[in-house]
């Protein structure tokens, strides 16, 4: 159905055809600069799309017309609009550093609690960090395990990481996600009863991985202390469910609390960070949230057309939904953002990929794309073929920054020149006529050819700090909240989880019990069978 919104996709789409973008470059040399936007540190540069003002104009109303900026306040001001589980969605609470804000949910101003566990966190934070926490023996923590998984485990691992030149490097983190034993066991072999703090972060507190592995990893530790006393100094839990902490066993003295308006995917700012502010303190902690919080206000208050969130989108839109592009490309040059392309695979594709509308109708446009990435230079030497000469439009983001943390020779400078090369190389190629003149062998000339017009956004901040990085991790946030609305799916729900869960446990009783049901169809039946076999059941 061609609704009015989707009308400005069309026109969009035919302004956006008539040119490449090299033909956009020759015929405006200001051009760089009339589509580059700056805010909470990060520039975008957002030239190098196959745009113009005529382009940009019918993808703002595309936004508009959706009630882009309606939709935002909802979000902010605590509606429940995630309508699936009739939950508010607020993670903007938890980082709002406004004095003596208020965000109300049912009634109930939530920000006198969120304060509240920021300050039991930092204070538990500074105990382990000075080492007045002590384990059972008496000793000092040296390594922390954080067990979660998903939104529990990859925004952890991931900020743990980009936050590194921030961090105590006396203190050794772990984060154990997988129900492989391996996962858990090499992780234990790595550490020391003794001197070693669990964090079991859940939000639900049932996830059958984490429960699994933190009971486990209770076992281990009281065979290896000889107590079962000494979980209460080694065991500390991270979740929304204080009944299902009390009945694994930690005191609920020793956890810390979010709420259900957090989704799991947006709670690194929550709790959920724990293991993050012991890494690098309350203080840098809480430079991060202000970065956080100065992506949240520059979304909300600003034009449609400044809005670094907002034009991210909307080229997302443009690539996907007018040319058809089925996955999207994340380019950090920053080696302590390695994780983050990852972190961002849960966010954005467990939030839209999504084939249902808000009235529960099958949608009528592709959705959340297939999102993927590696860190830049690595990905040069592997995928980039693809995305320079194969037959898919693959839209990129080249994230860089420009002070590293390392320096050593000119690498920096060897990692940046290749940042800016590659998107130079992606918008404009090389023509056949160039490879000739340079000289190439006439049957060699087809495949050194670069057909170019490849888009790419680049992102750019002077240093990767706790306040660029929030600020980075907000902007991915609600770009893929305005996609959400401009499809008009639920992005805060992730229903599409629940069927393999519930089948595993079906097939886990057929694995183990002494006469299986093998109700399955043949396939899953063989290969229960063939497992069964395999270890002698
Ligand atoms: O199975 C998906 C999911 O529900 C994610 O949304 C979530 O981040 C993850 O599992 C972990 O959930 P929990 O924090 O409740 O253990």
């Amino acid at each position: 159905m061609i609704t009015e919104k989707w009308a400005h996709l069309d026109a969009a789409m035919v302004a956006s055809s008539r040119k490449t973008i090299k033909e956009l470059f020759a015929e405006d040399p200001d051009r760089a600069g009339k589509f580059t936007l700056e805010a909470a540190g990060w520039m975008l540069d957002y030239s190098k799309n196959r745009i113009d003002r005529e382009v940009m104009k019918e993808l703002f109303a595309l936004a508009r017309e959706s009630n882009l900026e309606t939709e935002i306040e909802r979000m902010f001001t605590g509606e429940k609009i995630n309508a699936t589980e009739n939950r508010a969605v607020l993670h903007t609470a938890l980082r709002n550093c406004e004095k003596d804000a208020k965000v109300v949910v049912d009634g109930k101003d939530v920000m006198p609690d969120v304060r509240a566990v920021l300050e039991a966190m930092g204070d538990f934070s500074d105990s382990v960090r000075k080492g007045t926490w002590k384990g059972y023996t008496g000793k000092k923590i040296k390594y922390i395990v954080n067990i979660g998984i998903g939104g529990s485990d990859l925004g952890p691992v991931m900020a743990n990481l980009a936050l590194k030149p921030y961090s105590k490097r006396n203190l050794k983190f772990h984060f154990v996600s997988n129900v492989d034993s391996t996962h858990l066991a090499e992780t234990l072999r790595e550490v020391k009863a003794a001197e070693t703090l669990f964090i079991v972060a859940s939000k639900t507190f049932t996830t059958q991985e984490t429960m699994s592995n933190a009971e486990a990893a209770r076992s281990w530790l009281i065979e290896k202390l000889g107590s079962k006393d000494a979980v209460a100094k080694h065991f500390v839990a991270v979740s929304t469910a204080a009944g299902e902490v009390a009945a694994f066993g930690i005191d609920t003295k020793n956890m810390f609390g979010f709420w259900d308006w957090v989704g799991g995917r947006y709670s690194l700012p929550s709790a959920i960070g724990l293991s993050l502010m012991i890494a690098v303190g309350r203080k840098n902690y809480a430079r991060m949230l202000k970065g956080y919080w100065k992506m949240d206000r520059h979304f909300r208050s600003a034009k449609l057309e400044r809005n670094l969130p907002v034009v991210l989108a909307l080229l997302g839109i443009l690539y996907s939904n007018g040319y058809g592009a089925e996955s999207y490309c994340v380019l950090p040059y920053d080696q302590y953002l390695a994780r983050f392309p990852a972190y961002l695979q849960q966010m954005d594709m467990e939030s839209n990929g999504k084939s249902v509308d808000r009235d529960g109708n099958p949608v009528e446009c592709l959705t959340g794309p297939i999102e993927w990435g590696e860190p830049g230079t690595n990905g040069q030497h592997a995928f980039y073929q693809l995305i320079h000469q194969g037959t898919r439009l693959i839209p990129c983001d080249f994230i860089g920054c420009c002070r590293t943390h390392n320096p050593i020779g000119d690498l920096h400078d060897k990692l940046m020149a290749n940042l800016f090369a590659q998107t130079e190389a992606l918008a404009f190629g090389k023509t056949a006529e160039e490879c000739r003149a340079e000289g190439v062998d006439e049957k060699l000339v087809p495949f050194k050819t670069f057909e170019g017009n490849r888009p790419t956004n680049t992102l750019l901040c002077d240093e990767l700090n706790p306040e660029t990085f929030g600020a980075l991790v907000a902007l991915y946030e609600h770009k893929i909240f305005v996609q959400g609305i401009i499809w008009n799916i639920y992005s805060f729900d992730q229903w599409g989880v629940q069927l393999g869960k519930v089948l595993a446990k079906g097939v886990l009783d057929d694995l183990t019990a002494d006469k299986p049901s093998m109700r399955h169809d043949s396939s899953t039946n063989q290969l229960i069978a063939r497992y069964r076999k395999a270890i002698g059941r």
